[in-house]
């Protein structure tokens, strides 16, 4: 059974009078009563402000008037009213409610649904009502629907796509899987891959409306990270958990991932990454935006902002600088400690398709309670680059800039970027390549260099926070290099 019906048969079987159920999809909520009702031999009823009250006049069009008609009558069964939020500011309608309370407290034949897309329950009758947020349809409902599509002679579900494509369509509305396998199925040879693509661009229109949860494409590439290989092995390792086999199978789908360290060294790229990586969508949380006050408080966006994030799951939650999302200061001093407080105890009860990417640069500034165990799965501590990570970065960066890499001496470039971090890597070789093409010369190792000599590392001036970061993070994270804790003075 979906969850849906049993949430909805729970309520009745629980005898609530009066039943609230929160969702944008009336429809489907409808049908789903209807299916619990029929096989009881029950009639459904419903209301709203344009039909009025079924088998009754247009005088029921207005709420109290439908309210006292079913009251008077003794109407038995389901009773759905319709978008009937929009009057609940009214003490009247109120009232009316609860009235059909107290009768349905003494008629247990009935039990009368507010179906409402707004989650606005009115203070004066909460404890009267029996409240329902559902939740979008489940992987059983998803298969029914894709079954369904798949009899349209039009679509085409390619068989081995079924399995991710359903687990990609969660957190979406009927409607929404709907429109979404018709726009990607549709064409002959659409294949997995394409059909992903669609999900996500839909997902993130989703997001899109949040307002502060921006989708990070899944364009960039393990291949691109360079050094790092413990963080990348560790990434690659858990590439196939969210996959439906995996969680059929009952794998522990990883919680999340903290990237701390060194700036410059590849921890916003890493994170970014993981999308391509596990083909799920990443959404980054801007939280200057939650802070801004564009969306209501601090709070209730940042409590908006987790549920839209719920809602599109499987999903990678990014927090960059997570320090300063959380509003810490230099200190680890709590600037907002109410939206630290609900994002620890969220990380604990988060819906388990979640995973956070989170990266810090200030990592004194972060609070034990965020490294406690069991709230990331794993820590890590990105360095410098070692000599060999360097090379690595160096070799990328020229790949990406369309160098030929037999005209570089790699050994040389090591050795003259040492204490460098890779951003500052990429720094030099986009220069390099601009001062050739400025004379129109292919660019090679002399530009490479003449640019190296120019520039001096961070690194070099700050020496001292750098040791201060190693010597916290010591006992503190994995190295994320497979070079080890002191690769990086090499
Ligand atoms: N290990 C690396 N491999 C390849 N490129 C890197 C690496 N580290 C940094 N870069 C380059 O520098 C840019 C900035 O790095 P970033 O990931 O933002 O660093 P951080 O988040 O650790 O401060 C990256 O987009 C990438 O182009
Ligand atoms: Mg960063």
């Amino acid at each position: 059974m979906s969850e849906m019906l049993s949430m909805l048969q729970g309520a009745i079987i629980g005898q609530s009078p009066i039943v609230y159920v929160y969702s944008p999809e009336e429809e489907r909520i409808v049908r789903a009563i209807k299916s619990i009702a029929e096989p009881l031999n029950l009639p459904v009823t419903t209301w709203s402000c344009v039909t009025g009250l079924d088998g009754y006049g247009n005088e029921t069009q207005d709420p109290v008037v439908a309210i006292k008609t079913f009251i008077k009558d003794n109407i038995q069964g389901m009773i759905v009213l319709k978008d009937l939020a929009p009057f609940l500011d009214d003490f009247k309608v109120v009232r009316a409610i609860r009235e059909a309370y107290n009768d349905g407290r003494k008629n247990k034949n009935r039990t009368v649904f507010l179906v409402c897309a707004d989650n606005i329950v009115p203070e004066a009758i909460k404890k009267e009502i029996h409240f329902l947020e559902i939740p979008t349809p489940d992987e059983n409902e998803i298969v029914k629907i894709i079954d369904e599509a798949k009899q349209n002679p039009e679509l085409n579900i390619p068989d081995d796509a079924v399995r991710e494509v359903t687990l990609a369509l969660k957190g979406l509305t009927e409607n929404e899987i709907d429109y979404v396998l018709h726009r990607a199925c549709k064409n002959e040879g659409a294949d997995k891959d394409q059909i992903l693509d669609e999900i996500f661009a839909e997902k993130k229109n989703v997001v899109k409306k949040s307002g502060f949860l921006e989708f990070s494409p899944p364009r960039w590439k393990i291949e691109n990270l360079g050094g790092l290989d413990n963080l990348k092995q560790w990434l690659i390792k858990r590439q196939d958990m969210f996959t439906r086999e995996a969680l059929e199978a009952g794998v522990p789908v990883p919680k999340g991932l903290l990237m701390m360290g060194v700036s410059g060294c590849g921890k916003s790229l890493a994170a970014k990454t993981i999308s391509s990586l596990w083909n799920i969508p990443m959404f980054r949380l801007d939280m200057n935006l939650v802070f801004s006050g564009m969306y209501g408080t601090p709070e209730e966006a940042f409590h908006r902002a987790l549920k839209t994030i719920e809602s599109v799951a499987p999903a990678v939650l990014w927090i960059d600088e997570i320090e300063d999302a959380l509003g810490l200061d230099e200190s680890g001093q709590r600037i907002a400690s109410h939206i630290f407080s609900t994002f620890l105890t969220w990380m604990q009860e988060k819906p388990p398709l979640i995973f956070i990417a989170a990266t810090a640069n200030k990592i004194q500034a972060l609070p034990a309670e965020v490294l406690r165990k069991g709230r990331f799965d794993e820590v890590f501590f990105c360095d410098l680059p070692s000599k060999e990570e360097r090379e690595d970065i160096i070799k990328i960066h020229l790949r990406r800039n369309n160098a030929n890499l037999e005209d570089f001496d790699f050994k040389m470039l090591q050795i003259m970027t040492e204490g460098w971090n890779g951003a500052e890597i990429e720094q030099a070789i986009i220069a390099a390549r601009t001062e050739a093409f400025y004379e129109n010369r292919p660019f090679a190792q002399r530009d490479l260099e003449a640019v190296i000599g120019r520039i001096v590392p961070l690194s070099d001036t700050m020496e001292n926070q750098i040791k201060a970061i190693r010597s916290w993070a010591f006992t503190r994270a994995t190295p994320a290099s497979k070079y080890g804790k002191s690769a990086a003075k090499r």
